[in-house]
């Protein structure tokens, strides 16, 4: 089964065709980072305008890098929930123009879903087995859910303010690295000192997770070293410190964020001692510091942590494998804030 899969939910514009859920034939994606480089942050209607302006262009790459004709396509997956609302309107009227001109089925396919599925994509010989437990990292998301089984989600732990790829983001730009943070922090921590400084994990209870205090005690910690008072306009910050301060900063904010993380990872097995597989998802899975921490985990090939076209087609894949039915190409609507639980 042949499904093209279409996802604009944030500042990448992805579409990629995958034969039965594993099995990528082209993945496109036109990444508007060096737009939002500029502005250290997505602006959303600049990020629509942009999805509107290379959306066609990458679905018919999708198709010709695949080489294969609209025949041979057998549905149409696209992410309608969660993200930016423009954005995620162009991916979904363009799929939705697209399953009615071809007469294709069309899905719509939760992010957080796909993400979880880029697990499944690729050669790979050993899939992740069920029961298992997802901790889905990302700009917008930080959660724990179990699966019993494809398809079947249960959110055991959540983020109660900022996500945790948002919290690299935002530290970056405390420390002047640019957007997006997890990767600027991720190559100057190769070369600081991960005990340098000392920053302190949130009690939050049970399997919960807060990361805005982590941000505030790096800024905190950077005020220290700079010897500014809290009063001090932190953009200007970053000119107060030196490059190894900065490495340092960084590489002891990724250790923390990493280790907070691994405690809870390490709760909920203990909670949830029938698990089988950890899978890691979404764009901070990238992170090789939570690679090396994290050894028995799946984790997707770099390239598909972050958004792509193809995660949405095997997401949609296994969906259909569950017994989903498509939706109607004239109704299909958007939800920018809907849990994967719906
Ligand atoms: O999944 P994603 O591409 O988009 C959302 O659905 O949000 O995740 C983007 C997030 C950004 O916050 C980015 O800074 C973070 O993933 N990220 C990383 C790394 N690469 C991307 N965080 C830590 N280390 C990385 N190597
Ligand atoms: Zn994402």
């Amino acid at each position: 089964m042949l499904i093209l899969g279409i996802e604009t939910s944030c500042d990448e514009t992805a579409a990629a065709v995958v034969r039965d859920g594993r099995e990528i034939l082209s993945n496109v994606v036109v990444s508007q980072i060096d737009i939002f480089a500029e502005y250290g942050g997505v602006i959303p209607e600049v990020a629509a305008r942009s999805h509107l302006e290379v959306m066609m262009p990458v679905v018919k790459k999708a198709l010709k890098d695949a080489s294969c004709t609209w025949d041979e396509i057998d549905a149409i997956a696209v992410t309608y929930a969660p993200g930016l609302l423009g954005s995620l309107l162009i991916g979904t009227l363009t799929a939705r123009t697209l399953a009615v001109v071809h007469n294709k089925p069309l899905y719509a396919v939760h992010h957080l879903k796909s993400h979880i599925y880029a697990n499944w994509l690729g050669n790979t010989d050993k899939l992740p087995a069920f029961p298992l437990l997802a901790l889905v990292i990302s700009g917008g998301h930080t959660q724990i859910l179990s699966m019993p089984a494809h398809n079947q989600f249960e959110i055991i732990g959540t983020t109660r303010d900022d996500a945790v790829g948002e919290c690299f983001d935002k530290v970056a730009k405390i420390l002047g690295l640019p957007y997006p943070g997890g990767p600027s922090i991720a190559k100057v921590a190769a070369s600081g000192n991960p005990s340098k400084y000392r920053l302190p994990h949130p009690k939050i209870p049970e399997l919960d997770f807060s990361f805005s205090g982590l941000k505030t005690a790096v800024l905190r910690a950077v005020q220290k070293e700079a010897g500014v008072p809290i009063s001090y306009p932190s953009h200007k910050l970053k000119e107060l410190l030196t490059p190894q301060q900065v490495a340092d900063f960084a590489a002891s904010f990724q250790k923390t964020a990493v280790d907070i993380l691994a405690e809870k990872m390490k709760l909920a097995l203990e909670k949830h001692p029938e698990t089988k597989s950890v899978v890691i998802a979404g764009g901070v899975s990238a992170n090789q510091e939570l690679r090396n921490t994290f050894s028995d985990a799946f984790f997707p090939e770099p390239k598909f942590s972050g958004d792509n076209g193809a995660m949405v087609a095997a997401a949609c894949y296994y969906e259909i494998q569950s017994g989903v039915k498509p939706t109607d190409p004239y109704k299909l609507n958007i939800y920018p804030r809907i849990s994967i639980e719906n």
